[in-house]
């Protein structure tokens, strides 16, 4: 069943910097309380389909040809299948494109900065960032605001949504963008089910077993893969305060010099290989694996872990010990892993392109 969570939570909030929202209807069993709302963004049915509209818009690119869902597209959870992230005129960057799954749940975003903690402003740096070039907007604001502003769609939707600010600019695109983000929720896969709805036979008894691996000391998933999302970075409205989770998992002897992670924010030696723990929610269709993509399959990944890491650095987590794991044990992982795929996530139209084929807005580029 789903239906909104307010009333009494919104109690417990009154004061707090995030308010529970009683004018949306969020898409969420009542086990799932909704993600944090800034104070000055509330949710709205309007903003959200507004934000959906110019998360497909190619039109907030500098040339028409690249819009989000270039690199974060629904089917695989909003990533994009790549290593890296291939940008504007083909220029890539150093990193993978992250599903964005419950992203309204992470108190930090991006693999390792740890200041990045707003949606609205994240939305700005594949628009106007020039390092990586993911959408090459930056000195075309005007141009592309005018664009959205002679749609008929947008005439009518920024209004709708905005009303007391209705015309496109970064203040009301950055918002609609972030209001959008936050309705991509993901708590309905066969794992949800069992765990939380009661439904026995909603796993396999393969994937059972693998959920018993899991959660033993033995593999130690779950110290970093915690919780509702299976990452310890969460935050929700019921959290005054975020948790975060940055690990250093030993993919690298030379870190920093592969790969910086948080240390390149901090300075801090023992920051070095530290990434954020992403979610393992819908992970068997987000391949390639890792902040730079480079494990393949989820094999891999449990192969990396059963190693200690592929590589011995001072740094690596302590929790990283390896372990010895059957054929049948690495199927069974697989299998629990596997179960955590939220079909009705990967298709709903809620969340899919609106666009009509051939309109401008469309992405036409040929992906590499
Ligand atoms: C060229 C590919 C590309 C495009 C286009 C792109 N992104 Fe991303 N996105 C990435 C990559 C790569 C990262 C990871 C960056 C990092 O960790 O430093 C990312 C990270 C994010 C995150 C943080 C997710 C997390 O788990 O922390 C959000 C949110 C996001 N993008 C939203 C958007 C929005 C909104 C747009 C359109 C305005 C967009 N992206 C366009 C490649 C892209
Ligand atoms: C010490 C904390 C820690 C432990 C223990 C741990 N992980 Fe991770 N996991 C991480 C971090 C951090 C990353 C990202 C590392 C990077 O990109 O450099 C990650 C990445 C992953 C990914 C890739 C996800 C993606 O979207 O790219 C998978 C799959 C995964 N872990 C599964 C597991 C499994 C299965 C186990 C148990 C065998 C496990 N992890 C144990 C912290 C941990």
């Amino acid at each position: 069943m789903r239906r909104p969570v307010i009333g009494a939570a919104a109690c417990l909030l009154a004061g707090a910097a995030f308010a529970l929202e009683t004018g949306y209807d969020w898409p969420l069993p009542d086990w799932m309380p909704p993600p944090p709302v800034p104070a000055d963004n509330p949710m709205s049915a309007e903003k959200v389909e507004l934000g959906r509209h110019l998360f497909y818009d190619a039109r907030l690119s500098r040339d028409g040809t690249v819009a989000c869902v270039s690199c974060h597209v629904q089917d695989m959870a909003f990533t994009d299948g790549r290593a890296v992230a291939v940008g504007i005129n083909g220029s890539t960057g150093a990193k993978n494109a992250p599903g964005l799954a419950n992203v309204g749940y992470l108190p930090v975003l991006t693999w390792a900065n740890p200041h990045m903690d707003s949606l609205e402003f994240q939305a700005l740096i594949p628009m106007f960032g020039e390092n990586p070039d993911e959408m090459g907007s930056v000195g075309q604001e005007d141009a592309i605001f005018a664009a959205l502003t002679a749609d008929p769609f947008y005439a009518n939707a920024f209004p709708a949504a905005f009303p007391e600010r209705p015309a496109p600019d970064l203040y009301t695109v950055t918002r609609a963008l972030a209001a959008f983000q936050r309705s991509m929720i993901s708590v309905s896969s066969p794992y949800d089910r069992f765990k939380r709805m009661g439904e026995k036979d909603a796993l396999s008894d393969a994937a059972k077993r693998g959920e018993q691996l899991f959660f033993d000391h033995k593999f130690e998933c779950y110290h970093c893969h915690s919780g509702v999302h299976f990452t310890d970075t969460i935050q929700t409205a019921l959290m005054l305060e975020g948790e975060v989770g940055y690990h250093n998992t030993g993919l690298y002897a030379d870190y920093p010099a592969a790969a910086p992670g948080l240390i390149e924010i901090t300075g801090r030696s023992q920051d070095a290989g530290r990434f954020r723990t992403p979610s393992l929610r819908n992970v068997a269709v987000t391949a390639p694996y890792m902040h730079d993509g480079s494990i393949p399959d989820l094999r891999g990944v449990i192969e990396h872990y059963a190693s200690a890491g592929r590589a011995d650095h001072p740094m690596k987590d302590g929790m990283i010990q390896g372990f010895k794991a059957s054929e049948a044990e690495i199927a069974d992982l697989i299998a629990f892993l596997e179960s955590l795929t939220d079909e009705e996530f990967l298709s709903d139209p809620r969340l899919s392109d609106p666009w009509p084929e051939g309109h401008p807005a469309s992405v036409t580029r040929q992906m590499p």
